[in-house]
């Protein structure tokens, strides 16, 4: 299996046959993405196989946010000015129901802390934020070292690493 992550494409991509069974995912992946990528809202990734490319295993959308620095738990506020925190926001993430299970949901949570740090070499990400959809999302995103936010155990943030210095 050769997978690839790459940007929805509605001529290419296959979203109405996408189900991850939580239906408001489907239908944002089917309705909404497509227009909010072309609108500069949220960009949505798609993994797919190389060898059926229309198949779409898991996405996540990407979009800009900020956090309120009084958010960050107290360690991770240190030496921070005291401005909103500028973060990526994974705002969706879902994987193919059929494909739970194959460390799919994994790979898009690398994937968007890789994006979120890239971004780094042009503007200021602090952290990647998601809003867990229940308790069992927000132990799956602990699990990669995501961490609750303050008043807020659905949201979660992963502070992004230093960037080696040029
Ligand atoms: C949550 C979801 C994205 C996980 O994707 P996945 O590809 O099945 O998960 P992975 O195979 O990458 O699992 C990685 C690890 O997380 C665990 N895990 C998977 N789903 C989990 C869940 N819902 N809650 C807690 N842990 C979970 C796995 O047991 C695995 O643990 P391990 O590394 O110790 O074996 C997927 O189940 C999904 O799309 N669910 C419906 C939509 C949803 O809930 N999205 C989250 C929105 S906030």
């Amino acid at each position: 299996m050769a997978l690839h992550l790459t940007l929805l494409d509605g001529r290419l991509h296959d979203r109405a046959g996408f189900t991850c069974g939580v239906p408001s995912l489907d239908t944002y992946l089917r309705e909404q993405a497509g227009q909010h990528q072309r609108n500069g809202i949220a960009t949505t990734h798609v993994l797919v196989d190389a060898a059926q490319p229309r198949h779409i295993l898991g996405y996540c959308s990407l979009a800009a946010a900020q956090l309120n620095l009084s958010e960050l738990q107290p360690a991770d506020r240190k030496r921070l000015p005291t401005y909103p925190v500028p973060a990526v926001r994974m705002a969706r993430l879902a994987v193919s129901a059929g494909a739970h299970g194959h460390r799919y949901g994994r790979l898009l949570v690398g994937h968007a802390a890789n994006c979120a740090s890239a971004l780094r070499e042009t503007l200021g990400v602090r952290v990647l934020l998601v809003d867990a959809l229940d308790v069992k999302a927000a132990r799956f995103y602990r699990a990669y070292g995501f961490r609750e936010a303050m008043a807020n155990s659905h949201t979660l943030y992963l502070p992004l690493g230093k960037l080696i210095a040029p």
